[in-house]
């Protein structure tokens, strides 16, 4: 039998975003959260460097309005920046509120503040070099103790539900099929609003410092549900990510270079002065092209950073973790450089929606990584993310509470029709296919791109959608297919933006338009199931 879980508010994530919007809707409203693993999954937990916000006296919030704008190279909305930096002192002082225990000056009560590319001041508050840890660990212990929040991990949505509404002529979001991979079992979850706060897309690239899970899927979700998804051509690469045939995914957080660590050759030469006078400190687009552009030069696999001209004391002080990390690996960051590459960091497009979190389909939300709110632009500067999470999903939480009591509970949706689908009996088409896409990703779609290799990434693209949508139509669903599925959708939205964009801005560079147009635009695809227009009653599997 399908479950039917009713709810008034679906969150569909458990990173910082979905967990601080459950808490500010708890006392009002039951609300259910899903976790496709663990409460601890997703790209939260793995943040280091910290979050900016305006605590300083000399610091202000036109100067971080002014340092977001120069970093999104004329792209970012200009409201939404003033919007979230506005919120930010509020934003960090609710975190401390929950509990979040942030590093402070030596001998004194006053927070450390540390620095970034970018960034103007010191305006990045941290807890150590783990600050995600602290503030997810915080706000999981606190909603685990909601009486009105139920938690469900191991849950993967895999589709969202939707209805005509017959108070207007549009549809409405009023759930999601939701696999638990625990039963094997696809749920249905209904709920007078759904949110998206699924993280975002990173892992469609080969070297990615994301967790497996940022597949994109609020994204993918989305579009098919009839939304429209802005910027995905502007993936951000993390200048380094430590190289090392053993570590998975490991970050060298930008806060070294923050706190004067230096970026050199292989011959122990320095080298960013040559591409902008801010040199380590320039924005990641500048730094991670940069680095991207010696290694191709120099036919090496890696170049270093180095701190190792700081004391030790400072170093296991300021980076804990980095220098365990590193140490497990035989390199002593006190004594000697890092080895470090780009890698696909951070997802700037997403799933347009307003100041409130509307998308395009009624009574859906989306917030965090997997939303755009017009912040980043054209290149997200350093740790304005976690920042965009707290405002946003509060703002959200507000919207909502407001909207609730006039939201009619949604008729009880169809149950899972998985009468026409088989085991899969061939799990290795799922594995291969997800190689080859981030493989082609990498190569096609990466840091420097051309017409010719989107060409051939669109070309590869078509031919994977096909074998997927087939697998997809004949096999039970499974959460290696779900995300794969999603991936593409992703990959397919990120390359047609890419060839929209005839010019090079922030993140996306193409040599065959390097200049940088007069005007700044952003690339707004719109689904042939515009949701804002249409009324289409959804089949379940679609
Ligand atoms: P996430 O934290 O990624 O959470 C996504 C959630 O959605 C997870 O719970 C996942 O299980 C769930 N989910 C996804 N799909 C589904 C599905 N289909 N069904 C059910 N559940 C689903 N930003 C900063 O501002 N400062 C930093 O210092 C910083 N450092 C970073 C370091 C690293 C290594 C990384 C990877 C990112 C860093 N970032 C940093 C970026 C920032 O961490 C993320 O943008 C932010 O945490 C995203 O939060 P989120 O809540 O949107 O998503
Ligand atoms: C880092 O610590 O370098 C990551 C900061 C960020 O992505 O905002």
């Amino acid at each position: 039998m399908t479950l039917h879980h009713p709810y008034d508010v679906l969150v569909i994530g458990s990173g910082a975003a979905g967990l601080t919007l459950a808490l500010s809707l708890a006392k009002h409203a039951r609300v259910a959260v899903l976790s496709k693993n663990k409460l601890t999954e997703g790209s939260t937990w793995h943040a280091q460097g910290g979050i900016a916000a305006v605590l300083d006296d000399q610091d202000s919030i036109d100067a971080h309005v002014a340092d977001t704008l120069i970093a999104g190279a004329g792209l970012c909305h200009e409201d939404a920046v003033r919007f979230t930096v506005e919120r930010s002192k509020s934003a960090i002082q609710w975190l401390i509120d929950q509990g979040v225990n942030f590093t402070k000056e030596q001998d004194s009560s006053d927070y450390h503040l540390t620095k970034e590319g970018g960034h103007s001041h010191r305006r990045i508050i941290h807890s150590a070099d783990a600050t995600g840890q602290a503030v997810h660990s915080t706000l999981i212990e606190q909603v685990q103790q909601q009486k009105n929040i139920d938690l469900f991990e191991h849950h993967i949505a895999v589709n969202l539900i939707s209805q005509a509404d017959v108070d207007s002529s549009r549809l409405r979001c009023t759930g999601a099929y939701v696999l638990d991979t625990k039963q094997d079992k696809v749920n249905v979850f209904q709920a007078k609003v759904v949110v998206l706060a699924t993280g975002g897309a990173s892992k469609v690239y080969l070297y990615s410092s994301n967790p497996d899970s940022a597949s994109g899927d609020g994204i993918a979700m989305a579009w098919r549900a009839g939304c429209r998804i802005a910027n995905m051509e502007f993936n951000q690469f993390h200048p380094t990510c430590l190289y090392h045939p053993n570590a998975k995914n490991f970050l060298i957080t930008e806060a070294l270079r923050g706190e004067g660590a230096y970026l050199r050759l292989p011959n122990g030469e320095r080298f960013m002065t040559r591409f902008d006078e801010r040199a380590e400190l320039a924005p990641r687009d500048i730094v991670a092209r940069a680095i991207d552009h010696e290694i191709k030069r120099l036919g090496c696999d890696c170049l270093y950073l180095d701190i190792s001209h700081k004391s030790e004391e400072f170093i296991s002080e300021h980076f804990p973790t980095v220098n365990a990390r590193c140490l497990e690996f035989g390199i002593d960051i006190t004594k000697q450089p890092i080895p470090v590459v780009p890698a696909a960091h951070y997802t700037c497009g997403g799933v347009l929606v307003d100041k409130k979190g509307h998308t395009d389909l009624l009574n859906l939300y989306a917030i965090g990584e997997t939303s755009f709110t017009g912040l980043h632009g054209a290149n997200r500067m350093a740790s304005n993310s976690l920042l965009e999470c707290i405002v946003y999903a509060q703002s959200a939480a507000e919207n909502i509470l407001s909207k609730l009591p006039s939201i009619n509970s949604p008729d009880i949706s169809p149950a899972w029709d998985a009468s026409r689908v088989r085991n899969s009996d061939e799990d290795v088409v799922i594995s291969h296919n997800w190689d080859e896409l981030r493989r082609f990703m990498w190569d096609y779609v990466g840091i420097v791109r051309t017409h010719k290799r989107l060409e051939r990434a669109t070309h590869r693209i078509k031919l994977l959608q096909k074998e997927i949508a087939e697998y997809y139509s004949n096999y039970k669903v499974s959460s290696d297919l779900i995300e794969l599925r999603n991936l593409a959708t992703v990959a397919e939205l990120i390359i047609r933006s890419a060839h929209e964009r005839k010019e090079s801005r922030g993140l996306h560079y193409s040599l065959d338009y390097p200049n940088k147009s007069p005007v700044a635009r952003d690339t707004v695809l719109v689904p042939t199931n515009y949701a804002a227009q249409d009324v289409i009653v959804s089949k379940g599997r679609d």
